[in-house]
C-alpha cells in the first residue's frame, strides 16, 4: 500500500519546542515503520509562513516577514536534522509553487459558487489565527486555547460556503467508519468533538483577510489575502504536485495527517470541505495526539520552562529523547514531561535493558569464542515466547505500546541469558544460547530503527549486520554471527552526571518569584512607558499612495516636519485630515511602509474601515509632550 504521512506545518513565529518535536517524531517513527515493512511511504513536514501572527512577530523583530520566516524555517530544518527526522520534503507556504496551487484551488471554489463577498465581524485570536464566537471565549474576552486577549475585528471578507457541506461531511465520516472499522479521527474522543461541532450546524467562514497583507493574494479581489488556514491546509495537497510526492494524492494512497488535538477542527471539517469543493479526495485519516506539560505546568516563556529539543539531543542523544517521548505517553493522551523521568527511563530501559542485552551478549561471545564468530546451529528453533504485537500497535499509530511490546522481548532475552547461564554451559549448548540471543537482539535492533534510527544502526553494526533495517522476525537470518567488540550504546547516567544535567536543564525562572499563572501578564514598568516620545502632532498635508488602498502619506508638524505613512485610507479621506491634531509617536525607528519612508506613527483605535483617530480635548501646540 502507498502511504503519505504529514505533520502540521509549523508557524514560523518562534523556534521549535518539545510540542512541535513530538508531532514530528511520532510521524517519523510511523513513516519509518511503514517503510521498513516495504510500503511505499512519503513523509512531509514544513512551515506555515503567512498570517497576521508572523507579520506582527517580524515587525517586533524589525524584520521583513519573509526574512523573519526564513530564519525560523531554517531553525526548524536544523532541529529536524538533529532529531534524525527523515522527511521526504519540506514545504513552506511561501514556496511559489505552493502559492500557485492555493490560488488555483481558490479559482475552482469560486467557479463552484463556494466563495462569496460579504462583511464579517467577530473576535479574532491572532495566536490561533482563528475567529471565535462570543460563547467560545474564556472570561474577559480571552482566547479559550491561550488565554490571551482576542481582538474585535470587522472587515470586508470573502466567505467560504462551509454551511453547504454539513451533510456531505457527516456521510463522509460515517463512510470511513463503515469502510475501515475505524473513525476518521483517532482517538474517538476527538471524532466525537468534531462530530458534535458539525451536527450543531456549520457556518460559512471568513476565507480572506483585508487588514494586513502578509499572505497569498485572493485572485480577483485586490486588497484581500487568503485566510492563513486555507493557505496552510492546502500544503498537504500542493506538495503532491512536486516530483518527490507525485501521485501521492491518488485514490489508492493512505493519507494520514498527524497533529495535536487543538487543530482537528480545521483538518477534519474545513479541509475535507475545501477538497470536496475542488473535486479532490479527502485524507484517509487524522490522528490527534495530546498536549505536553512540563513538570505539571503549561510550557511558557514566562516560566522559562520551554523544552528545547536540540539541547536534550545534545545532552542525552537525539534517539534517547525520541525514545522517551514516544514511550512515555500513549498517543492521544496528554502527557507531562519531566527531565527526571527522562533520565530514569534512559538508565532503566536504554542503558540497562537494551544496552545490557547487547553488551553482555557480545562480551560473552568474545570471552568464549575468541574469533567473534557464532555458528548458526543446524536446526534453529525459537526458545522465546515473543510478544509479537509491536507491528499491530504501529498500524494503529500507537508507538508507546509498540515499544512496550519490543521491550517485553528485550526482557525475555535478558531472562533467557540468566536462566541458561552460558558461563555454566559449554560447546554447542553455549553456542546455541548465544546465537539465540544474538538473533533476538537482531530482531529488536531492526525494529527499534523506526524509533531510534541512528542507535539502531550502531547496534546492528555491533552484531555484524550492515543491511539496512527492516521489520525483522526471529529466525530469518541464515548466517553465522560475526560480531564486533561491544561499545556502550547508551552510557549510563550516574548520580553526578544526573545532578549536573538536571541543574543545566532547570527552568531559567526558578529563582524569580513565581510568575502569575496564564494568561500571561502584559504590564510594563513606567520606565518602559517613559521611553516613548509622544507628542501632539498637526497634520499639515495628506495624500493617497498609488496602488496602496489602505495607506496615506501624511506630513505631521511636531515643531519640525515628519513624513508618516498611516494605514487609515479606508476610514479617512486625505481632505478630512488637514489641520487635525493627533497623538504622535516621535521616536519610533523610521521604516519603509509600502515602499515609502515613515518617520513615526499616529495613534488610532480599531481596524480596517472602522478606525478612529486619537484626538485632544483642548487645543495644544504642535510638539507638546503627551505623558
Ligand atoms: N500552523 C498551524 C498548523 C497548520 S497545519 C495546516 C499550527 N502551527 S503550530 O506551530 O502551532 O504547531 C502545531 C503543532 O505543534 C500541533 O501538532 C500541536 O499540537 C503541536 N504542539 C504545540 N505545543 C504543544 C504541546 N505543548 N504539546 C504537544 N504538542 C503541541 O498550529
Amino acid at each position: 500500500m502507498r502511504r503519505y504521512l504529514t505533520t502540521p506545518i509549523y508557524y514560523v513565529s518562534d523556534v521549535p519546542h518539545l510540542g512541535h518535536a513530538y508531532t514530528t517524531i511520532v510521524a517519523d517513527a510511523l513513516a519509518r515503520f511503514h517503510r521498513m515493512r516495504g510500503e511505499d511511504t512519503r513523509y512531509l513536514t514544513g512551515t506555515d509562513d503567512h498570517g497576521q501572527k508572523i507579520e506582527r512577530m517580524a515587525a517586533a523583530h524589525n524584520q521583513a516577514p519573509k526574512q523573519y520566516a526564513d530564519g525560523i524555517a531554517a531553525a526548524y530544518q536544523k532541529t529536524w536534522q538533529a532529531l534524525h527526522i527523515g522527511n521526504d520534503d519540506f514545504i513552506r507556504t511561501t514556496d511559489p509553487d505552493h502559492e500557485a496551487v492555493v490560488q488555483e484551488l481558490w479559482v475552482i471554489w469560486e467557479k463552484n459558487g463556494d466563495v462569496y463577498l460579504g462583511d464579517y465581524e467577530g473576535w479574532y485570536c491572532v495566536n490561533c489565527e482563528q475567529y471565535y464566537t462570543e460563547k467560545e471565549l474564556a472570561e474577559g474576552n480571552r482566547c479559550p486555547v491561550h488565554g490571551k486577549p482576542v481582538e474585535k475585528v470587522k472587515e470586508r471578507t470573502v466567505f467560504f460556503r462551509l454551511s453547504a457541506y454539513q451533510k456531505r461531511l457527516q456521510s463522509f465520516y460515517d463512510g470511513v467508519l463503515a469502510k475501515t472499522g475505524r473513525p476518521f479521527i483517532e482517538p474517538m474522543i476527538r471524532m466525537n468533538e468534531v462530530r458534535a461541532f458539525v451536527d450543531a450546524g456549520l457556518h460559512d467562514f471568513a476565507a480572506s483577510r483585508t487588514n494586513f497583507t502578509w499572505g497569498i493574494p485572493v485572485p480577483g479581489h485586490p486588497g484581500h489575502v487568503i485566510y492563513v488556514w486555507l493557505d496552510a491546509l492546502t500544503n498537504y495537497y500542493s506538495a503532491t504536485r512536486r516530483q518527490t510526492l507525485k501521485g501521492f494524492w491518488d485514490d489508492d494512497v493512505e493519507i494520514v495527517h498527524l497533529m495535536g488535538k487543538e487543530i482537528t477542527r480545521f483538518h477534519a471539517v474545513y479541509w475535507p470541505a475545501m477538497l470536496m469543493s475542488a473535486g479532490l479526495r479527502p485524507p484517509s485519516r487524522i490522528v490527534a495526539h495530546g498536549w505536553w506539560t512540563v513538570d505539571g505546568e503549561k510550557m511558557s516563556k514566562t516560566l522559562g520552562n520551554v523544552v528545547d529539543p536540540n539541547r536534550l539531543a545534545e545532552d542525552v542523544g537525539a534517539d534517547a529523547f525520541r525514545y522517551f517521548v514516544l514511550r512515555e505517553v500513549p498517543l492521544g493522551a496528554d502527557g507531562d514531561f519531566s527531565h527526571e523521568a527522562l533520565i530514569t527511563r534512559y538508565n532503566a530501559e536504554l542503558a540497562n535493558d537494551l544496552g545490557n542485552l547487547v553488551n553482555r551478549t557480545l562480551g560473552m561471545v568474545w570471552k568464549y569464542l575468541p574469533d567473534g564468530i557464532v555458528k548458526r546451529p543446524q536446526a534453529i528453533q525459537s526458545p522465546f515466547k515473543m510478544d509479537g504485537k509491536a507491528a499491530d500497535h504501529m498500524e494503529l499509530a500507537q508507538p508507546s505500546r509498540a515499544l512496550e511490546a519490543i521491550w517485553s522481548d528485550v526482557r525475555t532475552g535478558n531472562a533467557y541469558i540468566d536462566q541458561r547461564g552460558p558461563w555454566k554451559q559449554s560447546g554447542d549448548d553455549r553456542i546455541e544460547t548465544l546465537w539465540n540471543v544474538l538473533e533476538l537482539s537482531r530482531v529488536v535492533g531492526n525494529r527499534v530503527a523506526a524509533f531510534m534510527p541512528e542507535r539502531a544502526v550502531k547496534l546492528l553494526a555491533q552484531l555484524g549486520i550492515t543491511k539496512a533495517p527492516y521489520w525483522a522476525d526471529w529466525g530469518d537470518y541464515q548466517e553465522d554471527y560475526r560480531v564486533q567488540r561491544p561499545e556502550a550504546l547508551f552510557p549510563r547516567i550516574d548520580e553526578d552526571k544526573k545532578k549536573a544535567l538536571l541543574a543545566k536543564w532547570a527552568p531559567k525562572a526558578t529563582n524569580a518569584p513565581a510568575p502569575p499563572p496564564a494568561p500571561e501578564s502584559n504590564t510594563v514598568e513606567y520606565s518602559d512607558f517613559a521611553k516613548l516620545d509622544l507628542r501632539v502632532g498637526q497634520i499639515v498635508s495628506a495624500e493617497r499612495i498609488p496602488k496602496k488602498d489602505k495607506l496615506l502619506k501624511l506630513t505631521i508638524d511636531i515643531g519640525e516636519k515628519r513624513q508618516v505613512v498611516a494605514g487609515i485610507a479606508e476610514s479617512y479621506t486625505p481632505e478630512s485630515l488637514l489641520g487635525r491634531k493627533v497623538i504622535f509617536v516621535a521616536n519610533l525607528k523610521p521604516a519603509k511602509i509600502g515602499g515609502v519612508l515613515s518617520e513615526g506613527m499616529i495613534l488610532a483605535a480599531g481596524e480596517g474601515s472602522a478606525l478612529s483617530l486619537s484626538a485632544l480635548d483642548k487645543d495644544c501646540a504642535p510638539g507638546t509632550r503627551v505623558k
